[in-house]
């Protein structure tokens, strides 16, 4: 009808170098620790969500790639806190909303699609409501790591103290333009199917002896991060995105009963970047994995093409997409390293990458123009 509102918004997924696991509130969506990550390039893989209000919906309705999916109670919250700010008046705050999402890359794949959904949700949804404030907040209802997503280059999104979770808000650390960053995803596909990540970090919480250890040792870890980020010194910024990697994996196998991610394939990855900055001499890769068995890895833009052909050896790679860059001089590997995978040890099973997605940094869900997400959509 003439009386109905439409919105658009798109965004991208963020990938977390210093991981957000464990809530000091679940309602709220409140985190335990502060968490910073880099935010893909919306060109490779972005969700585009167009948002209708309209007095002639009987309830609010979401849909997924054509497909009608639950309501969860975290979109109901993000709904809920849109229409107790709502600047258009209690008429639309009073109406239904349709929301239809559509995702560039495999939902499944285990790609942050929650980061850059729940993201794209909110900014269509408060677009509707012609409100732009608070959106961190908002943003975070729906899913933590969301919040993020809003931003270009690299965000921190804060613990906060208030029980209220007003200071608990993120915000850009460094634009994307500061530094050009590259991140290789390893797409290694489904094996069983991961925990969600509410429900495991919950029981994380409850279960585990290490968690105080990792939440103690943080600090030190996000101001090196800070400093490397400022600095752009990116071997201090791939070690202590490898660290924490690894520190958040132990304290989901430290989790009763254990959370495992990672696969042998997973595994695979993460040795053969150890062992092949061991043979660079210095770091040319560094890697992080979140809730799923997949491998971000990171890279200077001069060594791209390197590690991509360094995995091609060691790997049995499905699909390359993206921008390999040119070879650059930058080789102190021995041609022949790790071609078995074996790093000395006896040669072991090539392991499947089923795509290797080549990223840059990119835009935040705030920095798409509207119209741009309209026209994805179509
Ligand atoms: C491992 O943001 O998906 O990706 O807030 O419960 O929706 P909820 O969790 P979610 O958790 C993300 C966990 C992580 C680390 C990170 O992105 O910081």
């Amino acid at each position: 009808s003439d009386e109905s509102f439409i919105a658009y918004a798109a965004a991208a997924p963020n990938l977390a170098l210093i991981k957000y696991w464990g809530k000091r509130d679940s309602r709220l969506v409140l985190p335990l620790n502060n968490s910073i990550s880099v935010t893909l390039d919306d060109q490779l893989m972005r969700t585009v969500t167009m948002a209708t209000a309209s007095p002639e919906f009987a309830e609010d309705f979401v849909e997924l790639n054509g497909k009608p999916v639950e309501v969860t109670d975290r979109m109901r919250a993000v709904l809920q806190s849109l229409r107790q700010r709502c600047q258009r008046g209690q008429d639309l705050a009073s109406w239904k909303v349709r929301v239809a999402t559509r995702n560039s890359f495999p939902t499944a794949a285990g790609l942050a699609s929650s980061s850059s959904g729940l993201c794209a949700f909110a900014v269509a949804v408060a677009r509707l409501a012609d409100t732009l404030r608070w959106l961190s907040t908002v943003a975070r209802l729906g899913s933590g790591s969301a919040c993020r997503s809003l931003f270009a280059g690299f965000a921190e999104w804060s613990a906060g103290q208030r029980p209220d979770g007003v200071d608990s808000t993120a915000s850009q650390l460094a634009s994307a333009g500061h530094w050009d960053l590259r991140v290789l995803v390893c797409v290694v596909g489904a094996g069983a199917k991961s925990a969600p990540s509410t429900q495991a970090m919950a029981r994380t919480v409850a279960t585990s002896s290490l968690l105080p250890a990792r939440l103690s040792c943080l600090p030190d870890r996000l101001a090196a991060v800070r400093e490397a980020v400022a600095g752009r010194d990116f071997a201090s910024l791939a070690e202590m995105s490898m660290r924490d990697s690894n520190c958040l994996h132990a304290v989901c196998a430290d989790t009763y009963p254990p959370v495992h991610y990672l696969t042998d394939a997973s595994r695979a990855i993460i040795d053969f970047v150890h062992r092949l900055n061991e043979a660079s001499g210095r770091v040319v890769l560094g890697y992080t994995a979140d809730a799923g068995p997949n491998v971000c890895l990171l890279a200077q833009p001069a060594d791209v093409h390197l590690a991509a052909g360094c995995l091609q050896r060691a790997f049995d790679i499905g699909q390359v997409v993206g921008d390999l860059g040119e070879a650059a001089d930058n080789s102190k590997v021995p041609s022949d390293w790790a071609g078995d995978g074996s790093g000395g040890e006896g040669a072991t099973a090539r392991h499947r990458i089923e795509s290797l997605l080549i990223c840059r940094l990119g835009r935040g869900a705030l920095d798409i123009p509207q119209a741009e997400a309209a026209a994805w959509f179509d």
